[in-house]
């Protein structure tokens, strides 16, 4: 039996900080609000000429460290992204290029929100298949050039970031204890597509377009969505909300975070909250999160760790880790 086991992580966010009390000078807004409806505090904005394979490279470089290997021992890499450098090639070939990477496959997998859970779970049947041996699976993302800054409404909400995990095979005896990815679950819905967009693209205006979203129909399909997922995995696992050790949800909402945790059973003190100095940073907020709880101790090796998130799409997922 082939598992895909966790052998590092590392995050990337770039150095300039944005607070709500800037973003107040822009759009008529407040800290206050801001907070209370969002629990977002700050964050952080890529800077000009740094792009998202920038980004994506700094959090796999710590990925690679953490895991101790080189960019060569990799075979796959998998960036969720929604915001690539260019319209093709894809973000993850230029991470390949810039980590001098010349074999394997490298793609994108475009799932807004959920990007890092689908590639999760696609590099996870990659490595179980076979079809590789050493996988860099990446969240990157620039929403802030895609933002209407004009738009209070969700300017205010959105982030940029990377993060990065390195997954390998590893072939064991059937009995042998389980580890790494233990199962995943995947939907989408295309029906909601008009609810959260980007009003442009390559075959529509020609042009990159703007995030539109309608906030409370997100909001209230939100929570249903994400423990629709959560307990699906948990079903196929044969595990309960009670056997976590950590919750890794998608960091769009603190209010959607909490709900969702309400309505799964799950207490405050396993949930890993990092929206508040993020912000909402698309694909790249799972993998981030799992960075800083990993790396200030709290998620250990045995632990069982939830990932779940959902976005643009719909697209929604979950995914069940042996660390
Ligand atoms: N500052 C001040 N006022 C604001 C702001 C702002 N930044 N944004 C909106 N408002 C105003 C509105 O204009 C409206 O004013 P009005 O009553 O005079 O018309 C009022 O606040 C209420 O607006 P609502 O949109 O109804 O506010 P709501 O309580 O729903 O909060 C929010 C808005 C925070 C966007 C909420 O709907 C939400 O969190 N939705 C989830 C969306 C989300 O997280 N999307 C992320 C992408 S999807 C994902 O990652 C899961």
């Amino acid at each position: 039996r082939i598992q895909s086991v966790v052998r590092g992580i590392g995050g990337y966010l770039p150095k300039r900080i944005m607070t709500n009390d800037e973003m107040s000078k822009l759009v008529d807004t407040s800290d206050e609000w801001i907070v209370q409806r969002t629990g977002i505090r700050q964050r952080h904005i890529a800077a000009e000429g740094e792009m998202t394979s920038d980004l994506a490279v700094n959090a796999a470089r710590m990925a690679l460290e953490r895991a101790g290997m080189q960019a060569g021992d990799i075979d796959l890499i998998i960036v969720g992204t929604t915001t690539a450098d260019m319209t093709f090639p894809s973000a993850a070939a230029m991470v390949q290029h810039k980590l001098g990477i010349t074999k394997g496959s490298a793609f994108d997998v475009q799932a807004v929100c959920s990007g890092f859970v689908f590639a999760v779970a696609t590099a996870d049947s990659y490595l179980k298949t076979g079809l590789a041996r050493r996988a860099l699976v990446i969240g990157a993302e620039t929403f802030s050039r895609i933002l209407d800054w004009t738009d209070r409404g969700t300017c205010v909400l959105f982030g940029d970031g990377a993060g990065a995990m390195v997954l390998e095979a590893e072939e064991v005896a059937d009995d042998a204890p389980e580890r790494g990815v233990l199962a995943s679950s995947l939907r989408t819905d295309g029906t909601h597509w008009e609810k959260l967009y980007v009003d442009g693209g390559v075959s529509s205006t020609g042009t990159v377009g703007q995030l539109r979203m309608e906030g409370r129909e997100v909001f209230k399909h939100a929570v249903g969505m994400i423990s629709d997922v959560v307990e699906d995995v948990l079903e196929k696992t044969g595990k309960t909300t009670g056997d976590l050790d950590w919750f890794v949800p998608h960091q769009a909402n603190r209010r959607i975070i909490d709900g969702a945790g309400r309505k799964l059973g799950i207490p405050e003190h396993k949930t890993v909250i990092t929206v508040d100095k993020h912000a909402n940073t698309s694909a790249a907020s799972v993998p981030l999160a799992l960075w800083v709880a990993s790396e200030d101790g709290r998620i250990k090796p045995g632990d069982l760790v939830m990932i779940e998130a959902m976005g643009g799409g719909f697209t929604w997922g979950a995914s069940l880790i042996r660390w």
